[in-house]
C-alpha cells in the first residue's frame, strides 16, 4: 500500500467532480473580463483572422514556426479539396540562442529559411515575386494586425532580449532583408489559430484548436461583437466575422500544490500561466521530480537515494512520465526507472515502484482533467453546449496537437471523461476532437494566403 503521506497530497491532483465545475466556472468568468479589458491574465487576443477556410485553398506559401519543441521551415501546397503537400526540415535551438540575444536568434532563425529554400525549396525561389511566409510564434503577443504584434513576454524557456516590446514581424523581416532572402512575412499566426485553421480546411469548420504541447493554449471562434476592448469603431471595421484566441492561465481556483509551487518559484515567467504549468509537456517531468524528491527526502522512496537525473532541474523529461505511465505492468515500470531515472536496481523495492507509479498517475490525471476544463469552458461559453434550436446538430470540433495530446498515454479517455462530468453523456459524445499534427505549419499557409489575397486587392 501506498504511504500515508501521499493521501496528503492527492487532493491537488484528484479534483472531484465540484472542482473540475468550480475551474470551468472561473475561467468563464475569466473569458469575459479578457473579452472587456486588456492586461487581463486571461489574455483573449484577438487574432485578426476573419474566417475559417473551407479546403478549396490553392497555393503555395512558406511558413515558420518558432515555439514548440523545434524551429521548423516548411513549404507547403494546398490542393484545394482538403488537400495538401507538406516538407519541412527541423532545426534545433539551443538554450544559447534561446536565452542569448533576440537579434542573433532571428539571424539564426532567417540563416535556417535560406537553408531551408537552397536545400528544399529551390523551386519556389526562382520566381520574382517575394515569397509569402506565415510565421508561427507561438509566445504571448499582443496582436495589432495580420502581420504585426508586440512580444508580451517569453515562457517555455526562451528569454532572449531585446524582443518584448518590439513587433516580431519586424524583427524577422529585418534579418531576412538584411541576408537579401527575398521572403515577405505576410502573416503573425499563433499555434492554436494555425491548429484550429489546418482543422477546418482538412475536416470542415472546426470550433477549437489546443495544444497540449510544450505549452498549452487555444484559439477559437467568437463574434467581433463580445471583443468589447476592441471599441465600437474597431469592431464595426472588423464585424465581417471574427475569430480570435484565448491564453488559458491564471491560478485563481486551480489546485496548486507544494510542488507547482516549487516549479513556478523556480521558472523563468513566476507567477504567470499557472494553467499551463499544470498541463504541458515543459512541466509534467518537473512536477513529478519533485513529488519523488519530497518522497526521497521524507525517506520513504529509494530508501531516501536520489540519482543526477532527479538532482537536477528539468532533468527529468516528460517523455518518460509517458513511458512509466504506458508501461503494461509493474515490472517493466520498474525497468523504466533503473534506466531513465537512473535508480540503482538494489535501491527499487515493489513499493518504490508503486510510488513513482502513483506519482506519474496523479500528476498526468490532473493534467488532462485540466485540459478538458478548458475545452468545456469554450464549449459553454460560445453556448455550443446545446444543439441550436431549429438546426441540425453537427457537434463540437476541437482540432489538437502537440506532444502531451500525441504522447501522454490515455491523454483523449481522461479528457472525455472529465468532460462528461462537466457537459453531461450527451455533451460529451458531441465533441469531436482529432489530432491535426503539425497544424501549425498548413495553418500559416493559410493565413498567408489569407492575407496575400487582402493585400492583391489593396494593390
Ligand atoms: C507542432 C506545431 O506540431 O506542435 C507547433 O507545429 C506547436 O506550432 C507544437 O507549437 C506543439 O507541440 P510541442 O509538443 O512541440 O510543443
Ligand atoms: C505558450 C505560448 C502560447 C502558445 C502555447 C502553446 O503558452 O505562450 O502562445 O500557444 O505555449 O504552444
Amino acid at each position: 500500500a501506498l504511504p500515508d503521506e501521499c493521501k496528503a497530497f492527492e487532493p491537488y491532483f484528484l479534483l472531484s467532480d465540484q472542482k473540475l465545475r468550480d475551474i470551468v466556472k472561473r475561467f468563464r468568468i475569466e473569458f469575459e473580463e479578457g473579452l472587456e479589458h486588456y492586461g487581463k491574465d486571461m489574455a483573449m487576443v484577438p487574432s485578426f483572422v476573419t474566417g475559417v477556410p473551407d479546403g478549396t485553398e490553392e497555393g503555395t506559401f512558406l511558413a515558420l514556426d518558432l515555439g514548440g519543441t523545434n524551429l521548423r521551415v516548411c513549404e507547403v501546397k494546398l490542393f484545394g479539396q482538403n488537400k495538401f503537400e507538406i516538407k519541412q526540415q527541423k532545426y534545433r535551438i539551443s538554450d544559447e540562442l534561446k536565452q542569448g540575444q533576440a537579434r542573433v536568434l532571428f539571424d539564426y532563425i532567417a540563416d535556417s529559411v535560406d537553408a531551408f529554400l537552397t536545400d528544399i525549396g529551390s523551386e519556389m525561389s526562382n520566381s520574382h515575386e517575394p515569397l509569402h511566409l506565415g510565421f508561427t510564434f507561438s509566445f504571448p503577443v499582443e496582436q495589432t494586425a495580420i502581420d504585426a504584434g508586440k512580444v508580451l513576454t517569453w515562457t517555455k524557456g526562451f528569454s532572449a532580449k531585446g524582443a518584448i516590446g518590439n513587433d516580431v514581424v519586424r524583427l524577422l523581416q529585418d534579418a531576412l532583408d538584411k541576408k537579401h532572402i527575398h521572403v515577405r512575412v505576410s502573416a503573425l499566426v499563433n499555434d492554436t489559430v494555425g491548429t484550429l485553421l489546418s482543422r477546418s480546411y482538412q475536416n470542415g469548420p472546426a470550433l477549437i484548436g489546443a495544444i497540449f504541447g510544450t505549452g498549452t493554449n487555444g484559439a477559437y471562434i467568437d463574434k467581433t461583437r463580445t471583443i468589447k476592448k476592441l471599441g465600437e469603431a474597431r469592431i464595426a471595421d472588423a464585424e465581417k466575422g471574427g475569430s480570435m484566441r484565448d491564453f488559458w492561465v491564471r491560478r485563481h481556483v486551480l489546485p496548486i500544490s507544494i510542488f507547482d509551487n516549487k516549479l513556478d518559484r523556480e521558472s523563468i515567467n513566476p507567477r504567470k500561466q499557472m494553467f499551463e504549468k499544470m498541463v504541458s509537456g515543459m512541466y509534467l517531468g518537473e512536477i513529478t521530480r519533485n513529488i519523488l524528491l519530497h518522497m526521497i527526502d521524507s525517506s520513504l522512496l529509494f530508501s531516501g537515494y536520489s540519482s543526477p537525473i532527479l538532482n537536477t532541474h528539468y532533468g527529468y523529461d516528460t517523455a518518460f512520465v509517458s513511458k512509466i505511465e504506458g508501461a503494461k505492468d509493474a515490472a517493466e515500470a520498474r525497468q523504466a526507472i533503473i534506466k531513465d531515472l537512473q535508480m540503482d536496481a538494489a535501491h527499487v523495492t515493489d513499493r518504490d515502484v508503486e510510488i513513482v507509479r502513483w506519482a506519474i498517475r496523479i500528476v498526468s490525471e490532473r493534467a488532462c482533467y485540466l485540459a478538458a476544463c478548458a475545452v468545456a469552458a469554450v464549449v459553454q461559453h460560445t453556448g455550443n453546449d446545446k444543439v441550436p434550436e431549429g438546426k441540425e446538430d453537427t457537434g463540437v470540433d476541437v482540432g489538437c496537437d502537440g506532444s502531451v495530446a500525441e504522447f501522454l498515454p490515455n491523454f483523449e479517455p481522461r479528457v472525455r471523461k472529465a468532460l462528461k462530468v462537466l457537459l453531461g453523456e450527451e455533451g460529451e459524445k458531441r465533441v469531436r476532437m482529432g489530432l491535426a499534427k503539425d497544424g501549425s505549419g498548413v495553418g500559416a499557409a493559410l493565413c498567408a494566403l489569407q492575407a496575400k489575397k487582402a493585400m492583391d486587392k489593396k494593390a
